[in-house]
């Protein structure tokens, strides 16, 4: 059942994709993302958003908005290699080396350099204040000494995009994520406002719909690079220091992954956005589905005042 809808939703980005074959060059090819399909669990705070007169062709239009020749570019590899770093042995890059590292994605992506994934996310569209397709071009970056993002996005409405970042201090240990906002040459850190949803540092890709993505190989090899990544802390910037959350969510369900020595680090409450919505559409946890006593304890705890 799931694995034949699948091959149906999955069937418009062949076509999309038609002869330009692209391919995931050296290694195997992880598999595609699993399209988002409510589970009803009953978690979400708003009726699962009504997207079905969206079109694709409205997605390409909209995304090629950017630059039409900065996105659906050909690619061997997922993640672009950056030169190596400048100062040699490193431990800690200092702010002014991770932003250095913001400006030259966004310089690259500007430029064409880049691979990015296009899609509609999945998070941002569904709930929180936005509720309308959030577009987004994703691209992913390395050398060995970091792990760079760039996020351009924008709603429809929007006028022009912007332009985020999240740099990856591989030097330290544990790694260190900064999370910035891009405006022009200036970079502007941030904390609690990127925190809510980047618990654990880079997000996963979750396209809202299987037809609202530009190249589905090229999604599930960036967000294979993401999962992969190492666990790492967040780096809250001076003037943005950690709010204290309260106690970390303890059903044991999610804590085996998300602990401190876990796969992820430990959700709180400021997490309920992405925690309702990723349990409500069947990614976590990763492969089994929830029983309804399970859902009936997390959403007990979610409904709790922090
Ligand atoms: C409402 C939840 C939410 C908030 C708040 C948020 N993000 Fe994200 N972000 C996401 C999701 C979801 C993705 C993956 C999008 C996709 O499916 O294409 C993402 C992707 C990214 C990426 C691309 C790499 C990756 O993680 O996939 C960057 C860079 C990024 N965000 C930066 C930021 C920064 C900087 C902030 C704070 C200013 C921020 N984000 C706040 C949800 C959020
Ligand atoms: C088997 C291990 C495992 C279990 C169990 C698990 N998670 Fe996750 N979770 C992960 C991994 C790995 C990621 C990052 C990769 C991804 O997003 O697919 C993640 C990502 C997340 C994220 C995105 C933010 C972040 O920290 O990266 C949220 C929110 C989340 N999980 C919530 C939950 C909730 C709620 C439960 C319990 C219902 C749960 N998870 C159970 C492994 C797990």
């Amino acid at each position: 059942m799931q694995v034949g809808l699948a091959v149906l939703l999955l069937a418009p980005i062949a076509a999309l994709r038609g002869a330009d074959s692209r391919s995931s060059g050296d290694g195997e090819t992880p598999a595609l993302i699993k399209p988002a399909i409510s589970i009803g669990s009953g978690l979400l705070l708003q009726p699962v958003l009504d997207l079905s007169r969206f079109t694709t062709e409205e997605f390409a239009t909209i995304s090629a908005t950017v630059g039409p020749e900065k996105i659906r570019r050909k690619w061997t590899s997922p993640v672009l290699a950056l030169p190596p770093h400048p100062r040699s042995a490193v431990h800690g890059l200092t702010e002014t080396e991770v932003e250095a590292y913001m400006l030259q994605v966004r310089r690259l992506f500007d430029e064409g350099a880049a691979v990015p994934i296009s899609d509609v996310g999945l998070i941002s569209t569904q709930e929180d204040v936005i509720r309308r397709p959030m577009f987004n071009h994703v691209a992913a970056f390395s050398n060995a000494v970091a792990r760079v993002y760039l996020l351009v996005q924008k709603t429809a409405s929007d006028k022009g995009w912007g332009y985020f970042s999240i740099v990856q201090d591989l030097t330290t240990e544990p790694p260190l994520d900064y999370f910035a906002q891009i405006s022009g040459a200036k970079v502007t850190f941030e904390g609690t406002s990127c925190y809510k949803c980047h618990s654990s540092g880079p997000l996963a890709i979750h396209p809202v719909r299987a037809d609202l993505v530009s190249d589905a190989p090229l999604a599930a090899a960036i967000s294979k690079h993401i999962a992969d990544q190492p666990l790492s802390r967040f780096h809250f910037p001076a003037g943005d220091p950690p709010p204290d959350y309260g106690k970390p969510l303890a059903l044991r369900f999610c804590s085996k992954c998300h602990d401190t020595d876990g796969d992820r680090l430990p959700l709180f409450k400021v997490h309920s956005h992405p925690i309702r919505v990723l349990v409500d559409f069947g990614y976590m946890p990763p492969r089994r589905r929830l029983t309804p006593e399970e859902v009936a304890e997390l959403k007990a705890w979610l409904d709790q005042k922090p």
